[in-house]
């Protein structure tokens, strides 16, 4: 995620595009950078941090020009810095790149070009991509364009300036997302139409593999060598909206991107003929986790559902045995640190205090100390040993969804590599992993029921209380779900392991006690139903999430939520999304504040 704003016309683009980069701060706010080009002259201001701290030293630099490119950055690749932030540019300072994505092979590209004389001034993925259109400029920039995109392996939104040839912008796209504004002599470029809004409600979408060339009264838009012929929608959006992509809240857009927050999470990292994952952040603490015979998850909240969820996959595929805990309690308890173990935190924000204070805690006893976490630079990913980034994309509702999905399909990798290093064999990791790359279709899938979902989410919205039961990988999946549902409608809901009903929790169960019940056909799918029927028995309405093609449930529930087949360590993956837009709908139908709900905050950084 980033934000990226350009601007090719008659104005000065000074204001154009500062306020449409403010707009786009949601994106991402490491750091941002802003870059005008004239003929053999170019202008670049760059500042880590938020705008505001150091807007002032941009109007103070009194830049401007009518050829712009600017970009906020959410880093994936390299540390938050000034060096880092983008505009990116060759060896000569003659072109000029923002990019929003991940350039998978930005290593080997990045070595060949050094060898070849780069000279490169970051560590970041992007700058590769300016170094190889220098490469291949002769004198035409869309077709060194055309040519370095040929080498790279990723997803790029990428706008390109040169001072050779100060009269055109080009675009490009590959799965992340950009857009073209169309103005009277001037065309702008954005990552979404809120940066732009103001300046222009006339957008073209640009479609994966396009390049476009903008110059002051043309634009060319071609794929493959082939013009494309594209029509030009109208956004009657307002600007809140468009923000979130026409969604009414920040959590319904997040969890819109689930399937690509699973795919970004394993993309390059995947070495599927040998059934291995390549996890870089793991590399220099390789041989101690070959070694260790013991490990424990901690997080928070969510994070530690998804620490929960890690735990039945490592020790049914790794062999290892896994402890988990709450950070409030890893903490206070005497921790045990084993020579040969190791201590993994799981935090989308990678600011939580609960988890750091552990962090340090452990560090200081010694333990070899691991990250999942979804903030480059942030304070977990500077105090672990080793981590896995995992590639969300700014998360800005309260409620924790995408990055959830991201923990999860990290845990897989991770459970991959463990394995691989032990008795999991090729084929079972090959197996894992080829149909850990269906995921995102099916979770596609699973979105397009949402108005199905909406519908049940209004059908029990008068109830105030709600079981949710699951049984191993979905057990902390229940626990996910009823905390998704109380933090942003308010009403009571409980997450138990199905087979603990009996034990006492059955007793709340009437009429006006519904139970969310997840069983996918799975090895637990027959106790699941034992359970269901204990509830039918009490009057009790069940809501099921369930395997599709399973007609038979429909005889015994009330209402079923079909997610497609898949490896049953990978359920999770797909069984949390109908529970994270049951709570968005029926937080929706009570109004609530969703994006901020009462008394929370998105990253707690107090214990
Ligand atoms: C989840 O929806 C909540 N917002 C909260 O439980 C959150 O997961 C928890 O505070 C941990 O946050 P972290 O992942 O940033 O550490
Ligand atoms: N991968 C690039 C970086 O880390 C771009 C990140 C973004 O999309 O902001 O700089």
């Amino acid at each position: 995620m980033c934000g990226i704003v350009g601007y090719i016309g008659k104005q000065d683009a000074s204001n154009i595009v500062l306020s449409g980069l403010k707009r786009l701060e949601y994106r991402g706010y490491d750091s941002y950078g802003i870059c005008f080009i004239e003929k053999d002259k170019h202008h670049l201001f760059k500042r880590v941090g938020k705008i505001e701290k150091t807007e002032q030293d941009f109007l103070n630099k009194n830049f401007k020009g009518s050829v712009c490119i600017a970009h906020n950055r959410w880093a994936t690749t390299g540390l938050v810095n000034e060096e880092n932030a983008h505009p990116h540019c060759d060896c000569k300072e003659e072109i000029f790149v923002v990019h929003n994505g991940i350039v998978e092979n930005y290593k080997e590209l990045k070595e060949k070009l050094i060898k070849e004389g780069h000279k490169f001034s970051s560590e970041t993925d992007t700058e590769v991509i300016a170094h190889l259109i220098e490469k291949y400029y002769k004198d035409n920039l869309e077709n060194a364009v055309k040519r370095a995109l040929d080498d790279i392996r990723g997803t790029y939104g990428l706008v390109v300036a040169s001072v050779k040839e100060p009269d055109k912008i080009v675009v490009a796209r590959m799965s992340s997302p950009l857009i073209i504004g169309v103005g009277d002599n001037e065309f702008l470029v954005a990552s979404d139409p809120s940066a732009i809004i103001s300046r222009t409600r006339q957008i073209i979408n640009l479609d994966d593999g396009e390049i476009a060339v903008l110059e002051v009264n043309n634009i060319r838009i071609y794929k493959e060598e082939k013009e494309s012929k594209k029509d030009i929608q109208i956004i009657d959006w307002d600007i809140e909206l468009a923000e979130k992509d026409g969604h009414e809240h920040f959590m319904l857009k997040e969890i819109m991107e689930e399937p690509n927050v699973i795919e970004d999470a394993m993309r390059g990292r995947l070495l599927d003929d040998m059934g291995m994952v390549k996890l870089g952040g793991l590399e220099g603490v390789e041989n101690k986790l070959r070694e260790i015979n013991s490990l424990s998850l901690v997080g928070c909240g969510t994070a530690y559902y998804a620490c929960r969820v890690g735990k039945y996959m490592i020790e049914e595929y790794a062999d290892i045995p896994v402890e988990v805990d709450f950070g409030s309690e890893f903490r206070y308890k005497k921790p045990i640190i084993k020579k040969d173990g190791g201590i993994l935190f799981v935090s989308q924000s990678g600011e939580t205090a609960d988890t750091l204070s552990c962090l340090k805690e452990m560090k200081e006893k010694g333990a070899l100390t691991l990250g999942i976490t979804n903030v480059v630079g942030s304070s977990q990913a500077r105090e672990t040993d080793a981590g896995v980034y995992t590639r969300s994309g700014p998360e800005i509702s309260v409620a924790s969804t995408k990055a959830f999905l991201g923990q999860l399909t990290v845990l897989v990798l991770v459970t991959i590599y463990l394995g691989r290093q032990r008795n999991m064999s090729m084929v079972m990791g090959k197996r894992i992993i080829d149909e850990l790359k269906r995921i995102p279709e099916l979770a596609k899938k699973i979105l397009k029921q949402k108005e199905e979902i909406e519908k049940i989410a209004q059908k029990y919205k008068e109830y105030k209380n709600f079981w949710f039961i699951g049984r191993k990988y979905n057990y902390p999946i229940a626990l996910e779900g009823a905390l998704k549902l109380k933090e942003i409608s308010y009403v009571h809901a409980e997450g138990v392991a199905g087979g603990e009903l009996k034990h006492g929790p059955l007793a709340l169960v009437e009429e006006s006690f519904p139970t969310i019940a997840i069983c996918p056909s799975d090895s637990v799918y027959d106790k699941m139903i034992s359970n269901i029927e204990e509830i039918k028995a009490r009057k009790g309405l069940v809501i099921a999430i369930a395997t599709e093609g399973n007609e038979e449930i429909k005889k015994i529930v009330d209402d079923v939520i079909y997610i497609p087949k898949t490896l049953e360590m990978l359920t999770p993956l797909l069984s949390v999304i109908p529970l994270h837009l049951f709570a968005y709908y029926f937080a929706k139908s009570l109004k609530r504040d969703i994006d901020r709900p009462r008394n929370l905050a998105k990253s707690v950084t107090v214990e």
